[in-house]
């Protein structure tokens, strides 16, 4: 009996949910909505008062240039003069948060600490002190990819000495800006620094030295990281009373069939791509997942290396390392298939990091495709990434701290909304198993300089117009939606801003 009339209701659910709309989700107590930049793509003012040259100020002016549309991000939008329009949109958009990056030689100049810009302060205290006056909470990334030149000609992330004047920087601003920054990154992305930057040619400094530079690079970003975030716990929280944290960049990869190769093959890539992060300051055992150390110490003895191309952590450095972060940033985009067969003979240099991991990631051709040629929209991915997270390192505190979608440009961004909202909706499936997710950040606040592809990809809620002087921030439709879901706290696939209920506005 009970059974039949639990089958009727359901059944008249479904019926209503055919012929109206969807049902509205919504979002845990306290959940907290950002938008993201990062200093090289969005300030411009390259060398203006002071500010010294970072290693994106010299890849961006190589010839020829190696950046697609031959651009650079001496203006971008120039928010280094229009930031008090940038925290105006904030707060048309109601966000609880905005998450920026500091230009490490717009501070230091030289990148040591002996030198300290007085006008770079200026800058960042100004634009601190007007998200505050209009209730919008800072969150500050200390390193988002932009080195100061100078300390890449020392070797840049491979060179170990990088983490006492990492280190030094931190410090300066722990203790200048730290009175009231309440959330902070140490490292945006290490994954994109040392395998893109380092390892290959996607990335400033460009070094292309695969197989060996993203790994010595890795080491370092790891102390680097844990010596900041030590060095706040010790000596700055019990005055400032923030959090500290690190963004690891997670793509899903998921075996593209049930062998057991395909299936090896997707979780080596997981665990090369961000469990070589993640695993050392999450996991409970600490130190660098096995499958990384297992692929790179037997292909480097197979190699003929006198050891490991992978660097050793020392038993002190994985305690050190272990446990140093009070919540998991996490940077999510995409998925893509991973497999491993007889086709993956002779397809990557050797040694290099791609032939250490020995999985070929590839596309699905039926997923929606961004303006990015890496991006496409595969919802359930982040659901699943969540989840790994979830299990591998105990549930911890998960911050979104990126995830957003690239178009060729106009107002009307509906694809973007399909992918904002169906992400939104993944995250809410992860957070109802359980998934400890406190905050979205959307990346990214305005249109900006894309690295290597300029500015060919759109990926701002505002538009910028780069062909004017005046830098003009426009809407999009999306940021009409992102604000709806912010003043609601609620996920409704049928609103439809009234801005652009005729279409374009
Ligand atoms: C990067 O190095 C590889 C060898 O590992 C080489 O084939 C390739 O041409 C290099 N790329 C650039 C842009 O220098
Ligand atoms: C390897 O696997 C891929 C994906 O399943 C498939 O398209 C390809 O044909 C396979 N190649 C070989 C040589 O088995
Ligand atoms: C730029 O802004 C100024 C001052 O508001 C205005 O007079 C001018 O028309 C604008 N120019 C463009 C191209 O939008």
């Amino acid at each position: 009996m009970l059974r039949v009339v639990l089958f009727c209701a359901l059944a008249l659910i479904e019926l209503n949910g055919a012929n109206s709309k969807r049902a509205i989700r919504t979002f845990p107590e306290g959940f907290q909505f950002g938008a993201s930049t990062a200093a090289y793509q969005i300030e411009g003012g390259w060398n203006e008062d002071g500010k010294g040259l970072s290693i994106w100020d010299v890849t961006t002016h190589m010839e020829p240039s190696p950046i697609l549309d031959g651009s650079n991000g001496d203006i971008a939008a120039n928010s280094y003069h229009l930031y008090k329009r940038d925290v105006e949109i904030m707060k048309e958009m109601g966000l609880n948060f905005y998450r920026f990056s500091i230009s490490w030689p717009r501070i230091l100049p030289t990148g040591f600490s002996n030198k300290i810009n007085q006008a770079g302060l200026d800058y960042y205290n100004n634009l601190i002190n007007e998200m505050l006056e209009n209730g919008i909470t800072p969150f500050l990334t200390i390193y988002h990819s932009d080195l100061p030149n100078d300390l890449q000609k020392l070797g840049g992330w491979t060179n170990p000495i990088i983490v006492d004047y990492f280190i030094d920087y931190a410090k300066v601003l722990f203790d200048l800006f730290g009175d009231r920054i309440k959330f902070w990154i140490t490292i945006n992305e290490p994954k994109q620094i040392c395998y893109e930057g380092y390892g290959f040619v996607d990335k400033a400094p460009l070094l292309n030295m695969t197989g060996i530079g993203e790994y010595l690079c890795a080491k370092n970003i790891l102390l680097a990281h844990a010596r900041a975030y030590r060095l706040y716990d010790e000596q700055y929280r019990s005055k400032q009373n923030g959090v500290i944290g690190i963004s690891i960049s997670c793509s899903w990869y998921e075996p593209a069939t049930d062998s057991v190769e395909d299936q090896q093959a997707a979780l080596d890539a997981r665990r090369f791509d961000w469990g070589q992060y993640g695993h050392p300051i999450f996991s409970k055992e600490g130190g660098f997942p096995i499958e990384l150390k297992r692929n790179v110490d037997t292909k480097s003895a197979k190699q003929g290396f006198a050891r490991s191309r992978l660097p050793k952590l020392s038993e002190s450095e994985v305690e050190f390392i272990k446990g140093t972060s009070d919540f998991f940033g996490l940077n999510t985009y995409t998925t893509k298939l991973a497999y491993r067969n007889a086709s993956l003979e002779g397809m990557y240099a050797v040694p290099s990091y791609r032939d250490d991991m020995g999985a070929i990631l590839v596309k699905d051709d039926s997923w929606p495709q961004g303006a990015s040629s890496w991006l496409q929209e595969v919802p359930w991915g982040i659901t699943k990434v969540l989840r790994e997270i979830n299990e591998l390192y105990g549930n911890p505190r998960v911050y979104i701290t990126e995830n957003g979608w690239s178009t060729t440009g106009g107002l009307l961004d509906d694809d973007r909304i399909r992918y904002l909202r169906n992400y939104l909706d993944a995250i809410l499936d992860a957070i109802d198993e359980g998934c400890n997710v406190k905050g979205y950040t959307v990346w990214s606040l305005i249109d900006n300089f894309e690295w290597l592809n300029g500015y060919s990809e759109k990926f701002g809620i505002y538009e910028v117009d780069f062909s004017s002087p005046n830098r003009t921030r426009t809407p999009r439709k999306s940021a009409f939606v992102y604000k709806e879901i912010i003043r609601t706290k609620a996920l409704d696939f049928d609103y439809e801003p009234e801005e652009f209920k005729d279409g374009i506005n």
